[in-house]
């Protein structure tokens, strides 16, 4: 058995979540919990991000005191993740002490290292991006933050800088030798053109406490606070105290198995991230997967825009897992995703009412009323009908998945589905009840329950209380779920209990 660390950003707390930032969690979710399927040990973390410049005017606006307003507004993060099934192990906020000192403690090991020095500082910031550039990125931007197109104001203000152009070299043969690192393929070319376009300048890593208030303490000089996204970055390896405090369980997880991010982030975490890493002598990640961007009418969602869809008015309107389901089926994990009712209605009514919900509806009904809901163990081998489809799913799933191929997954999910609903269409079960074939009547709703017990199992990542509930209905005893017991006829009797319907169609008007 082997160990799986997965991360995501940790977000900002300058106002509640969206579906964007739901979306995240929900691809992060979905392979924590594919994993463990596996019988992986799965580190799964998540978190806050709740320093910084945007924080402090946040919370200003509003005329709060900055650790209410964050402690507030936290809340609604984790209040999300409760509401999407999202399975964290563990859940970090930059404002915590653990935190603070082990960011405090990498600083001073930096330091010692020589790679810290302190110098004249000029540059153009972007508040809303927390973001520096350069004068040739603010030309090639028009005067304007390069990112996000907004106003940036000009800095000039001695701070501290962490050697980052030391590394350049480093870093460009890491890449060169790690084409794995960054996914997908655009991301990782994208990487490699931050650093053949522009030379990499060293990091500016502080703030005077002047200027900026709300960070944490820049341990080498009382009168700054530590750049927010230096001290973000690290959470990574500050969970639990691992840097400096636990060194063995640093060990055991690190490097981290997958980094999802958004495209929007990228820079911070192909170029800063594995060179922080490196000069503290720790290896860069396995692998960082960049997603795309959830537009509305073709721009990108943001807190900042103000353009953004509540996932909590889509919970309650269509259920959470009608919510995962799209957000996993509707783009494959890299691309944009536009955002749209339409799209949302036809993929609940089409998948999971027509084909997911009326194979497991119409089963249950017919093993009820043929057989009183009880059908025991048969040896029997998987249908003709649905066996090509099977055997895709058996081969296909785990390649797709390890790969975050989720779409692609789900279809081969749905492809077993529509296998069994032509199967019951052509098989035709109220002929054989009517001429008495009870033995192949069995046999029928057999392979039918097995088929779908099969079909619970691979889409529990995705849909986990629809899966939970599924199994309930064929009776099976609830505990942990293994791909282990994927394999055919390998597990007793059905002693089923019909629900009601799992998605009920929704009216397009
Ligand atoms: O950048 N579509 O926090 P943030 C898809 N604190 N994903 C989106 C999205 C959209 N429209 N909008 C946001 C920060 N996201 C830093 C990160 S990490 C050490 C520090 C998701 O609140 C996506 O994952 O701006 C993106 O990278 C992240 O939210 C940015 O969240
Ligand atoms: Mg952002």
């Amino acid at each position: 058995m082997g160990k799986f660390y997965i991360t995501t950003p940790l977000y900002y707390v300058n106002a509640a979540p969206h579906v964007g930032h739901a979306y995240t969690n929900i691809i992060s979710d979905c392979m924590a919990r594919y994993k463990r399927l596996a019988g992986e040990e799965v580190f799964f973390l998540t978190g806050t991000d709740e320093y910084g410049e945007k924080i402090k005017e946040a919370a200003q606006n509003k005329a709060e005191d900055i650790q209410l307003f964050v402690d507030r507004v936290m809340k609604n993060f984790e209040n999300l993740w409760k509401e999407l099934n999202i399975s964290y192990d563990f859940f970090i906020r930059t404002t915590q002490k653990a935190h603070r000192q082990v960011v405090q403690k990498v600083i001073t090991d930096l330091n010692e290292k020589g790679d810290i020095y302190k110098a004249k500082y000029h540059s153009f910031y972007c508040v809303p991006c927390e973001s520096f550039w350069t004068d040739t990125q603010i030309k090639d931007g028009q005067g304007k933050c390069p990112l996000c197109k907004r106003e940036v104001e000009e800095i000039e203000e001695e701070n501290y800088f962490f050697r980052l152009s030391k590394y350049e070299e480093w870093l460009k043969k890491y890449l060169k030798d790690n084409p794995q690192f960054i996914k997908p393929k655009i991301r990782y070319n994208e990487a490699k053109g931050f650093l053949d376009n522009n030379p990499l300048v060293d990091l500016c890593i502080s703030r005077p406490k002047s200027r900026v208030s709300w960070g944490i303490e820049f341990p080498l000089d009382a009168d700054y606070v530590v750049y927010v996204w230096f001290d973000a970055l690290l959470n990574y390896i500050c969970a639990k105290e691992w840097y400096g405090i636990h060194p063995q369980e640093l060990k055991k997880w690190w490097p981290a198995d997958i980094q999802f991010i958004g495209k929007d982030i990228l820079r911070h975490h192909a170029i800063f991230w594995p060179i922080m890493l490196h000069a503290l002598g720790l290896e860069p990640p396995h692998s960082i997967f960049a997603h795309g961007w959830w537009k509305f009418e073709g721009e990108k969602m943001s807190k900042s825009k103000g353009n953004i869809v509540n996932p909590l008015d889509l919970i309650k309107e269509i259920g959470v897992d009608a919510l995962r389901y799209f957000l996993l089926r509707e783009v494959s994990v890299g691309m944009d995703g536009n955002f749209s009712w339409e799209a949302i209605v036809n993929r609940i009514n089409s998948d999971l009412a027509n084909d997911l919900g009326n194979l497991v509806y119409r089963t249950l009904n017919m093993t009820e009323k043929y057989f009183g809901g009880v059908v025991s163990s048969m040896q029997c081998k998987v249908p003709t009908e649905f066996n090509e489809a099977f055997i895709s799913l058996m081969e296909n799933y785990k390649g797709l998945m390890d790969e975050c191929k989720f779409s692609l997954a789900l279809e081969e999910i749905f492809k077993l589905i529509g296998a069994m609903n032509k199967y019951i269409e052509d098989k035709k079960p109220w002929v054989l009840w009517k001429d008495k074939k009870e033995q192949e009547l069995k046999e029928f709703l057999y392979s039918l329950l097995e088929g779908i017990r099969i079909v619970s199992l691979h889409l529990s990542p995705f849909i986990p209380q629809t899966s939970q509930s599924i199994n309930r209905q064929l009776g099976l005893k609830a505990g942990d779920l293994s791909l282990g017991d994927r394999e055919w006829s390998i597990k007793g009797n059905f002693n089923t209990k019909k629900e009601s319907p799992l998605f009920p169609r929704i009216d397009v008007d």
